[in-house]
């Protein structure tokens, strides 16, 4: 028996699921703080460069990739190449699939605890940061805290890769998506109304150029990898589901404006917070477990505001963690013949269990340490700093190297018939900077990473 294998139903299904994977932890736990500590504005500014330069052209490799392949991303390289090489990029990417979620679900976990502990009022007893420092210290260090939730969190994102790409995904993203843009909208208009919000505003937008280095530039670049979900097959596999009747290019655009203006206004609403009720923004990775439940025990309304905003964040962690899964699942659905039901809880439960140690990492592992860097970190630097870098080189000199240009305009033309007519020219500024800008600056990031410079 032939299976026909799964598609979105429509194009807003792919650019609603393409946007859930993009917007995530990425967009409103790291964005905002990373932008807070390196120069705002500055910050920003260099950030949607890199987003336009690389962010964009390998975005659109990659959905290419998948939607000329029609399959998982082993399974798209090894149509595309015939070469050994290039089917383990593919398996790469496979791997960092698994290895992200493992981590991605702990923080996830997190959130999820948070709207419980929103709810059941645990903030309002918050005088200073000395008190949501001690309370979320006390909750990690809990291992039934910290890992029960990290596998409720789990069980959701099984049950929706579990239901299928047009019943679950598409499905789960036309409802979270636009459920995600509500609350944040309310939440920034709540801070910008707040007294003091244009404190937060001038800190995040008033350019500090002096802050900005080299590293800077890498740190942003980095982040545009991360935070469009590129370097490992996520948006391969999303692209492999996609109607050829429907426009890369324009979707792609639309995906990256969506990732942008969330991690954006997700700045504001923090900030305008943060400010107003006078805390420290520049606190790190802290800023939302720490620094904000403080916020919100201040702010009035904080009570619905912290539940409503650790419901975001939950939300936005859950759409990225299904397309992470998707991934994993697609490859044992195209390569192995399994069934999706059975791969979906198979390697749910994998990811879980290998996501134990970086769980672990903040209560009964917490002296274990590999090169000074717990379990998770190293999960963390392994991927986000290694492996998504060098497979979105390999997919920029894949596509703009390998495959043989002719074909992939060929491809890259199908549903954007139009577009190329009225402008050829936007295929050359593509394949320029995919061929020429995107590898090369790439390679820097990664040099910076292994230490090399
Ligand atoms: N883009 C997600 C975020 O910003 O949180 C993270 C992510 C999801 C990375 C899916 C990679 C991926 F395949």
């Amino acid at each position: 028996m032939i299976v026909q294998r799964e598609n979105w139903g429509s194009k807003l299904g792919f650019i609603l699921a393409a946007a859930g994977s993009a917007i995530g932890l990425g967009n409103i736990w790291k964005f905002p703080y990373i932008a807070g500590e390196n120069g705002g504005a500055a910050f920003i500014f260099i950030y949607l460069i890199c987003i336009a330069i690389i962010g964009l052209p390998v975005l659109i490799a990659e959905i290419l990739i998948g939607r000329t392949g029609n399959a998982d991303p082993v399974g798209s390289f090894r149509k595309l190449s015939n070469s050994k090489f290039w089917t383990a990029v593919g398996g790469m990417g496979v791997m960092a699939g698994f290895i992200i979620l493992s981590y991605y679900a702990v923080i996830s976990g997190w959130s999820l605890g948070y709207i419980v502990e929103a709810m059941s009022g645990s903030f309002n007893n918050f005088v200073d940061a000395t008190d949501s420092n001690a309370h979320f210290g006390e909750l990690i260090g809990n291992v039934w805290w910290t890992v029960g939730l990290q596998a409720l969190f789990m069980v959701a994102v099984i049950l929706i890769v579990f239901a299928g790409v047009q019943k679950g995904i598409e499905r789960g993203s036309k409802i979270l998506m636009p459920l995600l843009l509500v609350i944040l909208l309310i939440i920034m208009i709540k801070g910008l109304t707040l007294d003091g919000a244009d404190k937060g505003l001038e800190f995040l937008l008033n350019p500090k150029w002096e802050k900005v280095t080299g590293v800077t530039v890498l740190m942003a670049l980095g982040h545009a990898f991360f935070t469009l979900s590129l370097g490992m097959g996520a948006m391969m596999t999303y692209g492999s589901y996609m109607s050829k009747k429907d426009s890369i290019f324009t979707s792609a655009v639309q995906v990256i404006i969506l990732d942008t203006f969330i991690a954006l206004i997700a700045g504001i609403a923090i900030f305008t917070a943060v400010f107003a009720i006078g805390q420290n923004p520049a606190e790190g990775p802290g800023l939302i477990f720490q620094t904000l439940p403080v916020v919100f025990a201040k702010m009035p309304g904080g009570y619905i505001f912290g539940i409503l905003f650790f419901l975001l964040l939950t939300i936005a962690a859950l759409t990225s963690a299904i397309s992470l899964l998707e991934v994993v699942v697609s490859y044992f659905v195209d390569e192995k013949g399994w069934a999706r039901h059975k791969a979906a809880i198979t390697f749910g439960i994998v990811t879980f269990l290998i996501g134990l140690p970086s769980a672990l990492s903040f209560n009964l592992l917490g002296d274990t340490k590999l090169f000074g860097l717990s379990f998770f970190d190293i999960a963390d630097y392994l991927t986000s700093n290694i492996m998504l870098p060098l497979g979105g080189l390999l997919i920029a000199i894949f596509v703009g190297w390998v495959w043989g240009f002719d074909k992939v305009l060929e491809n890259v033309k199908q549903g954007a018939e139009k577009l190329f007519e009225q402008s050829f020219w936007r295929i050359q500024v593509w394949k320029f900077f995919l061929k020429y800008l995107s590898p090369v600056l790439i390679f820097l990031v990664l040099l910076h990473s292994l230490g090399l410079f």
